[in-house]
C-alpha cells in the first residue's frame, strides 16, 4: 500500500509531545512491513534541521488557492532517520510557520487550515495517488473535508482517510471566515450540526468534528480512551458525534519505537543495558546524578517527564516532588509548560529546590536529557487527569523505570498494579495504579513503590524485569493500522 501521513509533528525533527513519536514510529513500522510511506509536514523555522538528511527542493512553485487568491509555496524533501518527509513552506511574505514555535499563535486555525490545503494541493500537482491518507488531530481535520468537498472533483477521488485523534481537548474551534478563506464556500451547509457546526457554539466550526464526520475511519490512541471519549466528559463535547459514527470509530493503543526508545541501543545514554545486566542501569543512575548535581545516596529516584499542563495533573506532580522527598526518595522533573501561570509556578519551584541534593527541576524541552532520566530513574509518575494513551509510562517500562500512574485512558491499558490488579497474574503486573485525583491517592501508590524499593529490593527488581518484558513496540498496533487501511480501501 502507499500511505501518506499528513501531520503537524514528526519526531525527532518536529516534536512537542507524543504525536511526533507516533507519526514517526508508525511510519517506520509501516515501511518495515513493506508499505510505501511519505510524511507531509509544515516547514517550521524552529524544527531540528540537524535530523534531516539530503534536504533538497522537491517542488518550486506550488500555487495554493487561498482567500480568493493564491499563496505560493515551495516544498522541500529530505530523510528523517530513514523516513521520507516533505516540508511545505509558504513563500516569504506569508510567515505561517516562521514563528519560532509550533503552536500557540492566535491564527493557528488559519495556519493549519492552510497547511491542510497545501498538502492536498501538493498531492494533486505531483500526481501522488496514495491509497490511504492518514491525518492526525485537529490541525489536519480539514483534510478529509476538503478532499471530499473539493479535491475529489479534481482528481483525488480514490483516496481513503484514516483520522487519528490524539487529544480531544484541542479541537480547532474556529470562526466564520475560515471556511471561505479555505475555499469551502457553502458556509451554511458546513455549519450544520451534523457536519462541522460546533455543538457548544452555534457560531463556530469545529475542525476535529469535520475530521470525524468526513473520514473513512477514525480512532483514538487506546481502547480505554475510545470508551471514555464516547461515554464521559473526556470526549469534550464530541461524545455524541462519536456515537453517531461509532461504526467507524475505535481505539488503537500506540506503540513505542524500540529503535529509539531502547536501553540496549539508546544513543543518548552512556551505559546500555537490558534485564540481564541491570547493574548497567545503576551506572546510568550515577551519571544522571552527576549531570543534575544530585547527591549520591542510597535512595530511589522518582521522575516526571512531560508537558506541564492541566491534562497531566500538575497539582499531583507538584505534590509528588515534595512527598517523594519526604519518603526518602530523590525527585527529577523535566517539563515543558506553555501556560504562563504553570510555567511561573515551576520556575519558582526550581529556584527554591535546585540547591537541594535530592531534587532537580529542569524546565524546557530536552530530548537527550529525557533519555538519560528514563535510564537513570527508578520510578516514573504519570498522575494525569486524562491521558489518551501516554507514552512516558511505556518508555519507563522498557527502561526498567517502574510507572506509578493514575488509572485513566491508555494508562489503564498499559500499567497493571502490582498489588491489586485482579485481571493479571502477579507475574504479569508491572507498576502501580491509583484512581482518585487527591494527594492521598498518589501518596498511597508512591508509598507502596518506595517501600518495596527499600524493604524488598529483590521484589522490586522482579517488578522492574516484569515491566521490561512487556512488548509495547509498534508491531501489534502496526498490524492493526494496516488492517484498517485495508478495510477502508476495499469498503
Ligand atoms: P503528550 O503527547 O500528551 O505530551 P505522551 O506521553 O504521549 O504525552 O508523549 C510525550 C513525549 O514527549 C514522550 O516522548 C516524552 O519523553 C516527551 N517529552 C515530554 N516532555 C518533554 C520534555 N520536557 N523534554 C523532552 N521530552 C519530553
Ligand atoms: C496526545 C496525548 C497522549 C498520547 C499522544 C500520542 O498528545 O496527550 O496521551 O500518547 O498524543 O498519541
Amino acid at each position: 500500500m502507499y500511505i501518506v501521513q499528513i501531520a503537524s509533528e514528526c519526531a525527532p525533527v518536529i516534536k512537542a509531545g507524543g504525536l511526533g513519536d507516533v507519526v514517526y514510529g508508525l511510519s517506520r513500522e509501516l515501511g518495515i512491513r513493506g508499505h510505501g510511506v511519505e510524511i507531509i509536514l509544515p516547514k517550521y523555522d524552529c524544527m531540528r534541521y540537524d535530523h534531516i538528511w539530503g534536504m533538497h527542493n522537491a517542488y518550486r512553485d506550488l500555487e495554493v488557492p487561498w482567500d480568493g487568491g493564491a499563496i505560493n509555496c515551495s516544498v522541500d524533501c529530505g530523510w528523517v532517520h530513514g523516513q521520507l518527509c516533505f516540508f511545505i513552506e509558504p513563500h516569504s511574505s506569508d510567515d505561517f510557520f516562521n514563528r519560532g514555535c509550533y503552536y500557540g499563535c492566535l491564527d493557528d486555525h488559519m495556519r493549519f487550515a492552510f497547511f491542510s490545503k497545501a498538502a492536498l494541493e501538493f498531492l494533486l500537482k505531483t500526481n501522488k495517488c496514495p491509497d490511504v491518507i492518514h491525518c492526525h488531530d485537529w490541525q489536519t481535520g480539514l483534510v478529509p473535508v476538503m478532499l471530499y468537498e473539493i479535491y475529489q472533483y479534481h482528481g483525488l477521488e480514490n483516496q481513503r482517510v484514516c483520522y487519528t485523534i490524539h487529544n480531544f481537548k484541542h479541537q480547532g474551534i474556529a470562526g466564520a471566515n475560515l471556511l471561505e478563506v479555505a475555499g469551502l464556500y457553502r458556509q451554511e451547509y458546513y455549519y450544520d450540526i451534523d457536519r462541522l457546526g460546533d455543538d457548544q457554539n452555534a457560531t463556530a466550526i469545529n475542525l476535529m468534528k469535520g475530521g470525524i464526520v468526513y473520514s473513512n475511519y477514525i480512532n483514538t490512541v487506546s481502547p480505554h480512551h475510545a470508551w471514555e471519549a464516547r461515554f464521559t466528559e473526556v470526549g469534550c463535547g464530541l461524545g455524541h458525534t462519536l456515537h453517531k459514527h461509532q461504526h467507524k470509530f475505535g481505539g488503537i493503543l500506540n506503540g513505542i519505537d524500540y529503535n529509539v526508545w531502547n536501553p540496549e541501543v539508546d544513543r543518548y545514554i552512556p551505559y546500555h543495558y537490558s534485564q540481564d545486566n541491570l547493574e548497567e542501569k545503576l551506572k546510568n543512575k550515577k551519571a544522571l546524578r552527576e549531570r543534575l548535581w544530585l547527591g549520591h545516596s542510597q535512595k530511589p529516584i522518582v521522575c516526571y517527564i512531560g508537558r506541564l499542563d492541566d491534562q497531566k495533573g500538575v497539582h499531583l506532580v507538584h505534590h509528588a516532588i515534595y512527598y517523594a522527598q519526604n519518603r526518602g526518595a530523590q525527585f527529577v522533573l523535566l517539563g515543558s509548560a506553555t501556560e504562563p501561570g504553570i510555567n511561573d509556578h515551576f520556575w519558582h519551584e526550581k529556584q527554591h529546590l535546585n540547591n537541594s541534593p535530592d531534587c532537580h527541576i529542569e524546565i524546557g524541552f530536552n530530548e537527550e536529557l529525557a533519555h538519560l532520566i528514563y535510564a537513570g530513574a527508578d520510578m516514573i509518575v504519570v498522575p494525569s487527569n486524562y491521558e489518551p494513551c501516554g507514552l512516558t509510562q511505556m518508555i519507563g517500562l522498557k527502561y526498567g523505570t517502574v510507572p506509578i500512574v493514575r488509572g485513566v485512558g491508555g494508562l489503564v491499558n498499559t500499567v497493571f498494579d502490582r498489588d491489586y490488579d485482579q485481571n493479571k497474574p502477579p507475574e504479569e503486573r508491572n507498576g502501580y495504579v491509583f484512581y482518585q485525583t487527591d494527594n492521598q491517592a498518589l501518596e498511597s501508590a508512591l508509598d507502596r513503590a518506595i517501600d518495596l524499593w527499600y524493604k524488598k529490593p529483590k521484589e522490586f527488581r522482579k517488578l522492574v524485569i516484569q515491566g521490561m518484558e512487556y512488548d509495547y513496540s509498534w508491531n501489534h498496533p502496526g498490524a492493526q493500522y494496516v488492517g484498517i487501511y485495508d478495510y477502508i480501501r476495499h469498503k
